[in-house]
């Protein structure tokens, strides 16, 4: 028996004003991304901005439906749509946040495991890492350099890739 242990490395910064220039514009379009959230069943708003290398930004924002598991987190919504109109312009980085008007949101929400799994998927095809920027209203901001950080047991097959 071996025991592993593995380490995460990511970075907390206090306020957005410690980011680069361009890493906070993100962050502020994710901001604006939120404001197009169809959320009216949870009531938490979700929204992602990508930043590729050309300088295009794209927005997402969480679709809830009325049938449930029809609705979509707000990375995938971004991902999904850099996958099928902007496939040839790498990601640089991902900016997520979240609001609600029911409960104060204190710690930047992380993306959810099939978010992650489609951002990995993208890393590879890629193959260059996404800087992942998660923050929330006055709260830290954490900073990663790529979803292996995130999930490093992601699936992955290379011999399932044409
Ligand atoms: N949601 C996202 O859009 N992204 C996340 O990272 C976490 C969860 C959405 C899904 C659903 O519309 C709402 O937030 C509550 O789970």
């Amino acid at each position: 028996m071996t025991d592993h242990e593995l380490k995460i490395n990511f970075k907390e910064y206090d306020t957005l004003k410690e980011l680069s220039a361009k890493d906070h514009s993100l962050c502020q379009e994710a901001v604006k991304a939120m404001a197009n959230s169809h959320s009216p069943y949870s009531k938490f708003r979700v929204g992602a901005a990508l930043r590729l290398q050309s300088g295009k930004i794209i927005h997402g924002s969480n679709q809830e439906n009325v049938a449930y598991p029809s609705g979509l987190c707000a990375e995938r919504v971004a991902l999904f749509y850099w996958g099928a109109n902007h496939p040839d312009d790498p990601i640089e980085a991902i900016a997520v946040t979240a609001h609600t008007d029911d409960f104060e949101i204190l710690q930047p929400v992380t993306p959810c495991g099939s978010c992650l799994q489609v951002l990995a998927e993208y890393e590879k095809k890629q193959n260059k890492p996404v800087d992942i920027l998660l923050f929330c209203n006055n709260g830290p901001v954490w900073v990663m350099n790529s979803v292996e950080s995130f999930l490093p047991f992601l699936f992955f097959e290379n011999r399932l890739i044409l």
